[in-house]
């Protein structure tokens, strides 16, 4: 069973916990942040993390939804996720960082390590991302990490684009090496 933690320089990525819920409302209770199903209350995001951690339980091992810690403060700046795909077998891609920690590439430093932690201790064949193509820093993410568009897909009632990345193509970015700071 691979260890659900790593880590990059700035950030420590572990599984998200139930106790996670104030740090999980100031990303999912954000209209700025989740513009497309944002959770109102406080309540409201405890009632979707309990559902997301109720899924991952019953997810392969390995895959899950982590909380993106920042190590010299300690707080919470984001989630990432590694999750079972439409198409098996691929695995999807997610990021959800809060608004004010947007524009220092931590998301980009957190997802770079998952891709690694996902080729290398999930046995990962190859990641794929849904992405609005109006997410634009969705969209610019995606292409930090090197994935390139495979089609469309309607999702949530909108239009999609489909990028995959291959553990070839990851091999070979010269980020890899530095992905993670501990592997
Ligand atoms: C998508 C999302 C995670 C991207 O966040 P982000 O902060 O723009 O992404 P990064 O971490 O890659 O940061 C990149 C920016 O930080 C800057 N930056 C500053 N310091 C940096 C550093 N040390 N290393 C790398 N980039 C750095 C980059 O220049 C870039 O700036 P730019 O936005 O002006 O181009 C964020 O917008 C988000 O949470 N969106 C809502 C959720 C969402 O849409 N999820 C996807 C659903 S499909």
């Amino acid at each position: 069973m691979p260890v659900m933690t790593f880590e990059t320089s700035r950030l420590l990525a572990r599984p998200l916990e139930p106790s996670d819920h104030e740090a999980f409302h100031r990303i999912w209770g954000d209209l700025r942040v989740i513009w497309w199903g944002a959770t109102p209350d406080a309540a409201a995001s405890a009632r979707k993390l309990d559902e997301i951690l109720e899924r991952v339980r019953h997810m392969p091992a390995g895959q899950g939804w982590f909380a993106v810690v920042e190590k010299a403060s300690g707080v919470i700046v984001g989630d990432v996720v590694l999750a079972p795909y439409v198409a098996e077998p691929d695995l999807e891609l997610g990021w959800h960082f809060v608004f004010d920690g947007w524009g220092h590439g931590y998301a980009t430093e957190a997802s770079r390590a998952l891709v690694r932690y996902a080729f290398e201790r999930v046995a990962a064949v190859r990641l794929v991302a849904d992405i609005v193509p109006e997410n634009v820093r969705s969209m610019r993410l995606a292409a930090r990490l090197g994935m390139h568009p495979i089609g469309d897909r309607v999702r949530a009632s909108l239009p999609h684009v489909v990028l995959a990345l291959e553990r070839a193509e990851a091999e070979a970015a010269p980020w890899w090496p530095d992905a993670l700071v501990s592997s």
